[in-house]
């Protein structure tokens, strides 16, 4: 037998996922998780919605076979209910067909088939990614074989958009090359464009020649589940071929399910199809079928109107929960005489915001008070409670003065 595993160096634990496994180890009672990207309630807890428990209870008393999902890129109705949710219903896109969605495991798998499709399409192509981004975006599309390269998206000094370097850096972005967009939400930083800029960006493409590819893993947290495509919707006039993957781990809650879809925008029904044909292929290769339980969920809420309401209403309290966190924590800092000023917290969307805390706060925070925060100093607000935020903005406090 040859010797093979002992001569491998060990991998280093993802940057991410890593501290949530040293959190679970940590016993410190008091200890605050706000690392990996989880939504939590005001008790701590990442609930079942209760949309999705009645699904689930349907789907029990009706489910008649586990045979595979067919075809492998997902059935006719979670494709449509995926792009009604993306463009609303009576879009244009719709009627012309011009578009395809696969069913994937999560906005992981969405990303992971977008780039082998690439890989395909255009051998050792570039994916331009914001910097800063989600850790895993170099890594999926590396893994295809395709380049990366970055973009400038944020501006630490100003705490805002940098929004004229990034056009300007769009602007060079050769034809044929992609271009990854977070949809609403940008993880890290809670930043997102305005409308303005995102029709901005869109001509750019246009432009350009550029293909845009959303990550939209966070629909419906920012302002609304149509608003939220508001960027979207800037890049679908035609013309373009737009990637989107979308992922329901947040908005559904079925992080462990792993339901997630890649759509494709094409200029027409034939090329679309041409698409789909090689996307199928690509999963087939990869992990054959979807898993089919979280998309049985989604598509069962999506297509009836009470579950749907019941759906829209819970996304919402999840919405308005981490906004009113956002609120609590700046006002918490400085009630307890924290000179520097978080209130840009409060215009950022989604779960995620750039501290602007450095790496030896991070580290001080971790080991004097068992608050567990990316290196990069990006927090997971949901992370925020009622009941920790008092613990949390002393710690802060501390560690700043
Ligand atoms: C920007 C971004 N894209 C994609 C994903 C992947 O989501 P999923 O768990 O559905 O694979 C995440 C999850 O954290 C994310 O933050």
């Amino acid at each position: 037998m040859i010797i093979m595993f002992e001569q491998l160096e060990t991998a280093p634990p993802d940057p991410i996922l890593g501290i949530g496994e040293a959190f679970k180890k940590d016993p410190n009672p008091n200890k605050i998780n706000l690392s990996i990207g989880v939504y939590c309630d005001e008790n701590g807890k990442t609930p079942v919605l209760k949309s999705v428990k009645k699904a689930e209870e349907r789907i029990l008393a009706s489910e008649k076979t586990k045979n595979y999902v067919n075809p492998n890129s997902g059935t006719a109705e979670y494709c449509a209910a995926v792009q009604e949710l993306l463009f609303g219903g009576g879009h244009e896109i719709l009627a012309s067909k011009r578009s395809v969605t696969a069913h994937t495991p999560g906005g992981t798998g969405a990303l992971r088939v977008s780039g082998d499709f690439i890989s395909f399409l255009k051998p050792g192509a570039t994916v331009w990614l914001s910097d800063p981004t989600w850790p895993n975006h170099p890594g999926i599309f590396q893994a295809s074989g395709l380049n990366v390269a970055n973009y400038p998206y944020y501006d630490a000094g100003s705490r805002k958009l940098d929004f004229m370097p990034m056009l300007e850096a769009l602007k060079k972005v050769p034809a044929g090359d992609f271009v990854v967009l977070h949809g609403c939400c940008h993880n890290p930083t809670g930043m997102d464009p305005t409308v303005n800029e995102w029709n901005a960006i869109a001509e750019v493409a246009a432009k350009q020649g550029w293909a845009p590819l959303f990550d939209f893993a966070y629909q419906g947290l920012a302002d609304g589940v149509r608003e939220d495509a508001r960027g979207l919707s800037q890049f679908l006039a035609g013309g373009l071929e737009v990637y989107i993957c979308s992922s329901f781990s947040k908005n559904f809650g079925l992080y462990n399910e792993r339901v997630g879809a890649l759509t494709l925008v094409a200029d027409s029904e034939s090329s679309a199809q041409k698409a789909l044909s090689h996307l199928k292929r690509t999963i087939r290769t990869n992990y054959s079928n979807p898993p089919a339980h979280g998309s049985n969920i989604v598509t069962t809420i999506l297509n009836d109107a009470a579950l749907r309401k019941e759906w829209d209403g819970e996304v919402k309290g999840m919405r308005d929960r981490i906004a009113g966190m956002r609120q609590a924590f700046v006002n918490t800092l400085k009630a307890k005489g924290v000179a520097q000023d978080f209130s840009f917290l409060t215009t950022q969307k989604g779960m995620f915001s750039f501290s602007g805390l450095n790496k030896a706060h991070v580290d001080t925070l971790k080991e004097k008070y068992g608050v567990y925060i990316v290196g990069s100093g990006r927090i997971n607000v949901a992370g925020m409670t009622p009941g920790n935020m008092d613990a949390l903005c002393d710690a802060i406090c501390k560690v700043l003065t």
